[in-house]
């Protein structure tokens, strides 16, 4: 009888296998636990007659060892292999990580602004919610003036009695002019990037929103000359040291003289090509001497200061620096589109 049962559990070591801690600890408690079939054993042998009671001790004792070393035995191959899973393995190519890159308009930014820090103007920046007084009051717009119209701006509040009192979203970075002189005295030399919004049909060719450098210089003595200086040195610097300027006559509110400010065509070097309409020029930005009531507007005596400012659209600049035809493009995050501007290694 015991016998058998011995011979049972003989064969069940030959097949004892286990893949995990709780596998390997089931067959513990199976077979070696007080209760476990082992025990079960001692307790058998207990009846057995005291002449067979030397040899069955024996194998008994031998069958306690058998499966004690078989279990200890496959404890040992389980730590082994889970010590092999967790191994790094230092030779592995490593994954790939995707980089990201910087928006097409942050590059241009980023270009433009370093090219003004190059000449000492400093960041300047201010709200996108605005008063009215910021954005077009203080620039010496007309209280009837078309820009205020609801066709362009969007208005955020609106007090029919006091102009002053409307809240808008700035409608072009021009109000960081006036919060800037509102702060500092002259000298001031700032350039001011920022987002800016108009009441537009979502097109190709134009957004409700967009994004604007403005740049503004006070002190005693500043010509046009000086700003044409500028503007050359930033137009060659931005589109390499071929190109030329021509300022247009042109009108702004808060500038006096004014002018629009052209390129020669990057495409065709000014030759005339179907993207300059033949005209050889493109259209970059707006300047112009600050309008003196503009500077009086914001506590500058303006017979002892002069300045001159200017104005871009940095989605126009992106465009004719990368031919990007859609102005959506800017705003939809497609990182396909993202991707063509990888930084060069
Ligand atoms: N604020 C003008 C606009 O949004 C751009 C501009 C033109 C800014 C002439 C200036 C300037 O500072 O002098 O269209």
């Amino acid at each position: 009888m015991l016998q058998e049962k011995i011979e049972a559990i003989k064969a069940q070591v030959a097949e004892m296998t286990a893949d995990s801690a709780e596998a390997l600890e089931a067959l513990r408690i199976r077979y070696l636990s007080k209760k476990g079939e082992i025990a079960a054993l001692f307790n058998d042998f207990k009846l057995v007659p005291p002449e067979q009671k030397r040899e069955m001790g024996q194998r008994l004792n031998e069958i306690k060892t058998l499966v004690t070393d078989r279990i200890n035995q496959l404890r040992e191959q389980c730590q082994t292999e889970a010590k092999q899973a967790n191994r790094v393995d230092i030779t592995r190519p490593a994954v790939p990580q995707a980089l990201g890159t910087r928006h097409p308009l942050s590059v241009v930014r980023k270009e433009i602004v370093d090219i003004f820090a190059r000449l000492g103007f400093t960041l300047a920046e201010g709200p996108e919610v605005e008063d009215d007084w910021h954005v077009f009051s203080a620039l010496n717009f007309a209280a009837d003036h078309p820009a205020r119209d609801m066709q362009d701006t969007f208005f955020v509040e609106q007090n029919e009695q006091d102009v002053t009192r409307n809240i808008v979203l700035r409608s072009h970075t021009s109000s960081v002019q006036v919060r800037t002189m509102d702060h500092h005295k002259p000298p001031i030399r700032i350039i001011c990037p920022g987002r800016v919004y108009r009441n537009e049909a979502i097109t190709a060719r134009a957004h409700c929103f967009f994004h604007q450098i403005e740049g503004l210089y006070i002190d005693k003595g500043v010509t046009f000359a000086d700003l044409r200086q500028v503007l050359l040195y930033f137009a060659q610097q931005l589109f390499g040291s071929d190109t030329k300027i021509r300022l247009r006559p042109s009108y702004f509110p808060f500038t006096e003289p004014s002018a629009e400010m052209d390129v020669t065509c990057m495409l065709c070097g000014g030759k005339g090509c179907s993207f300059c309409k033949h005209t050889g020029w493109v259209e970059i930005l707006g300047c112009g001497m600050v309008d003196p009531a503009v500077l009086e507007a914001s506590g500058i005596d303006s017979t002892v200061y002069s300045g001159y400012a200017f104005g871009l659209g940095i989605e126009r600049i992106t465009n004719l620096k990368y031919m990007v035809k859609d102005l959506r493009m800017f705003s939809e995050n497609d990182v396909r589109f993202l991707d063509e501007f990888q930084p060069v290694h």
